[in-house]
This record gives structure tokens, C-alpha cells and sequence, in this order.
């Protein structure tokens, strides 16, 4: 088989479990509201006072996570992107919100945000400023970390701009330093490794796994759907360096959801919210609650997917099967029970030939041998097939740039099982994996 030295590592891994940050936090891929790819850099309050980067936007933010049921459904932190601070430290040196746009201060939204039940999360920049032009942390890590943890911050997102990649071996595991002597526990997301991809180094990951929460390995996402498959097919494309690196405290991250945007079609939509869950995605949405159509809030708020993509395991999912425009991907998550795992799998139409496409596979051929059998539903269209033999052929219609996710779970007897992590098998969950003939 072409990936055996990979399936040897992989397994290792799950055996072992990867040398992770251990700070307790993001144990599942974290979920919430970020600013930017919806609402940019638009600093015109004067103008535009309802869109622009300033607290009434976050608070009314915070209002609706809450009261249209997102934080319910797992959605815990609001998070801030670039374009909120001042251009200038103050006199001691430290960073400070522009004072027009965030008039109460951070604390003081943190404390807006907290009180709702949710968390805080802010944007800096490893490099001498933010990818946008203001201060970034590069001289000041240790006074930077101490302000954001006076401001009861719950997660740092560390850009790369205006820095030097080989720097960052060294400056990001610093900053994580600094952060971790606040005493306050954040989520540490970096961007060390794309920002070293595209340099032409080849990442760390065994470090970058060990100082960092998540991190982004691609480019940032646009509103298109040329631009989702682009991830989509870098993520299939590079599986073998990017999937053994995901587990609990320590994810990739393929970018936000815009889900509910301009771009995406409601079927491309259903496509980036299954693929984000077999990616163990962290689930951040970048989308203006005020005015999203309840569609597409209903596939933010799928609580089937969210529990693939929160599966405690937190192994990240595989493409096993592209040819003709048809992908497959599968998942290996909970229950578990000896050597088999349950599974979610997600078919994936890249055709453009405007019907849907029939997809028929048996369990067995999807490597899913377990001779109970599996409990199989589908997670968008609140379908249950029952217990299904590996036999079983099961067919899909898939929709053009749509999705049909599945999930295969080992029949309910063995439910009673508690899953441990790393699972205390011999056996590889990726490796039953065998479509090897091309079916469609
Ligand atoms: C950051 O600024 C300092 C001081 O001006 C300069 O020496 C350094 O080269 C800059 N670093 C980058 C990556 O531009
Ligand atoms: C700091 O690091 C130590 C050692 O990894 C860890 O046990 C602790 O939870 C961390 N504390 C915070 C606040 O991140
Ligand atoms: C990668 O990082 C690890 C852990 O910090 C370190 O032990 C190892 O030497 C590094 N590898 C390379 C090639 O620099």
C-alpha cells in the first residue's frame, strides 16, 4: 500500500498521543465569532457605525451568540481581528484599543462578553505591526502578554506579518512563554506555519504542536467557492504532514466558516460545515448574525455536525477516495470499541454537470468491516438507516458542490464503552480505509 510508512507514523501517534501544549484549553477545536472575514478592516464608524471594528459591533455580536441559540449549540468565544488598536503604545509602552471605536476599553468588553457565559479572544502580531499596519508584539511579548491577561483574555490570535519566518521558531514559542507566566489560561493560535510554508521552510510541527493550540497551515479564506475548494484540496492534498498533527489541545486550522455570506450557495455552505467537521476544523464563524437567513444559521447550529466535529478522540479526518469529481472522507470518532472505531463519512460532489450524482459504496468497500455492524444516519437530512451489516450497499445522491454526510456508529450494545484517549488499541484507525477501485 502507497501510504504504509505514513500509516506506521500515524499509528505511533495514536498509540502514543503527540507531545501537546498542556494548558487545558481547546481539548475540543474551539467555536465561536470572528470578525474578520466578513467585517475586514472597516474602521468608518462615522459612516458606517453599524459595521464597523468597534465594541457596539462585538457586543451586538456576544447579544445574538447567545439569544439566537449559537451558544447553545457550542458556540463559546467572540473574538477580535486586527484593526482595533490605537496606532501608537501608550507612554508605558503598552497597547491600547483605538479610543473612538472601543471607548470603554477591552477589560471592560471582556467583562460585557464574560458576562454572558462567553469567552474573549483578541488578534496580535508576532512581527513589528498587524498585518494591517498597527503595533504588532515584536520587543514587547512580555508586557503584551501581561496586558491581555489583565484584560481576562481567553484566546490570542498571533499573526505573522512584517516578520522574518526563521524568527519564528523562536518567537512564537516565546510569546506561549509569556502567556503561560500570566498564570491565566488563553487559547494560543499561530500562524507560524503557513507564514514558514510559504517561505519555502518546511514547518516544525513537532514544536509548533507543543507551543501552539491551533494554528493555520493555508491561505485565508475568501467568500467563494473557488476559494473553499482551494482549502479543501490543500488539506486532501497534503493529509499525510497535515492529519497526524491534530489532537486534543493542538488542531489545524483550515480557516473560518462564511457560511451565510455572499458567496457560497446553500449547498457549498453545507459542504464547508461537513468538511470542517471531518477536519476536526476549529468552527468559527464570520458571518453577520443580525441579518443571516435562517438556513444557513440552521447549518451553523447542525448539532450532529458539531458533535463529529467536537468528537473527544480528536483524530482528524481523511480524504480516501477522489476520481471524477466524487471525493470521500471519513473520520474515525466515538464510540470505539477494541479494534474498531465509529465513523463519519461525507461524499463530496466537485461536478458541475448541474444533476445530482448517485453514489454507491457497501461498508466494507469504506473499510467499515466491524461484523456488527454500524448504526448509520445522515446528519443533514435527519435520516436513520438502522444497523447496517459491512455488506450494506448504501446509496447517495450527491448535489452538485454539495455534500451528503453520514455517521457510522458501532451498534448500540457497545455505546456503553468510555472512550479513552489515546485509544489502548494496537490497531490503526485510519488504516481500514481501502477504496481502491474507482466506483462512480
Ligand atoms: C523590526 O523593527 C526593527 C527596529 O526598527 C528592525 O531592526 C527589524 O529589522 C524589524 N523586523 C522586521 C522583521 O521587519
Ligand atoms: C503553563 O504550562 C504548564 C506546563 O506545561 C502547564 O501545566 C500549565 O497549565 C500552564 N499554565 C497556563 C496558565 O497556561
Ligand atoms: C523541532 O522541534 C523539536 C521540539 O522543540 C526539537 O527537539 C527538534 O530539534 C526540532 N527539529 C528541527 C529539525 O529543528
Amino acid at each position: 500500500m502507497k501510504y504504509g510508512a505514513l500509516f506506521v507514523a500515524v499509528f505511533c501517534t495514536a498509540l502514543t498521543g503527540v507531545v501537546g501544549l498542556e494548558n487545558g484549553v481547546a481539548r475540543t477545536p474551539p467555536m465561536g465569532w470572528l470578525s474578520w472575514e466578513r467585517f475586514r478592516c472597516n474602521t468608518d464608524c462615522k459612516n458606517d457605525p453599524e459595521n464597523c471594528i468597534s465594541d457596539r459591533l462585538f457586543r451586538t455580536m456576544t447579544d445574538l451568540v447567545v439569544s439566537e441559540g449559537y451558544a447553545a449549540a457550542g458556540y463559546q468565544y467572540i473574538n477580535i481581528d486586527d484593526c482595533w488598536l490605537e496606532k501608537e503604545r501608550n507612554f508605558r509602552g503598552e497597547l491600547q484599543p483605538d479610543r473612538e471605536r472601543f471607548p470603554y476599553g477591552l477589560r471592560n468588553l471582556a467583562d460585557y462578553v464574560h458576562a454572558k457565559g462567553l469567552k474573549f479572544g483578541i488578534y496580535e502580531d508576532f512581527g513589528n505591526y498587524t498585518c494591517a499596519g498597527y503595533p504588532g508584539i515584536l520587543g514587547y511579548l512580555e508586557t503584551d502578554a501581561n496586558t491581555f491577561a489583565s484584560w481576562d483574555v481567553d484566546y490570542v490570535k498571533l499573526d505573522g506579518c512584517y516578520s522574518h519566518p526563521r524568527d519564528m521558531d523562536r518567537g512564537y514559542p516565546e510569546f506561549g512563554y509569556h502567556l503561560n507566566r500570566t498564570g491565566r489560561a488563553m487559547v494560543y493560535s499561530c500562524s507560524w506555519p503557513v507564514y514558514q510554508i510559504y517561505a519555502g521552510m518546511a514547518p516544525n510541527f513537532t514544536s509548533i504542536i507543543e507551543h501552539c493550540n491551533l494554528w493555520r497551515n493555508f491561505d485565508d479564506i475568501q467568500d467563494s467557492w473557488s476559494s473553499l475548494e482551494s482549502i479543501i484540496d490543500y488539506y486532501g492534498n497534503n493529509q499525510d504532514v497535515i492529519v497526524p498533527n491534530a489532537g486534543p489541545g493542538h488542531w489545524n486550522d483550515p480557516d473560518m466558516l462564511i457560511i451565510g455570506n455572499f458567496g457560497l450557495s446553500y449547498e457549498q455552505c453545507k459542504t464547508q460545515m461537513a468538511l470542517w467537521a471531518i477536519l476536526a476544523a476549529p468552527l468559527l464563524m464570520s458571518v453577520d448574525l443580525r441579518t443571516i437567513r435562517p438556513e444557513y444559521k440552521a447549518i451553523l447550529q447542525n448539532k450532529k455536525i458539531i458533535a463529529v466535529d467536537q468528537d473527544p478522540l480528536g483524530f482528524q479526518g481523511r480524504r480516501i477516495y477522489k476520481h471524477n469529481g466524487i471525493e470521500i472522507w471519513a473520520r474515525p470518532i466515538t464510540p470505539v470499541q477494541q479494534n474498531y472505531f465509529s465513523y463519519a463519512v461525507a461524499f463530496l460532489n466537485r461536478r458541475t454537470d448541474g444533476t445530482p450524482s448517485d453514489v454507491a459504496v457497501t461498508l466494507k468497500e469504506l473499510g467499515l468491516v466491524y461484523p456488527g455492524g454500524y448504526v448509520v444516519e445522515d446528519l443533514y437530512e435527519n435520516v436513520n438507516y438502522g444497523l447496517l451489516t459491512p455488506s450494506t450497499k448504501i446509496k447517495v445522491k450527491v448535489n452538485p458542490s454539495g455534500v451528503v454526510i453520514l455517521r457510522a456508529d458501532l451498534q448500540p450494545s457497545f455505546q456503553k464503552y468510555r472512550p479513552v484517549f489515546p485509544p489502548q488499541s494496537t490497531y490503526d484507525p485510519y488504516q481500514v480505509f481501502q477504496v481502491q477501485r474507482n466506483y462512480f
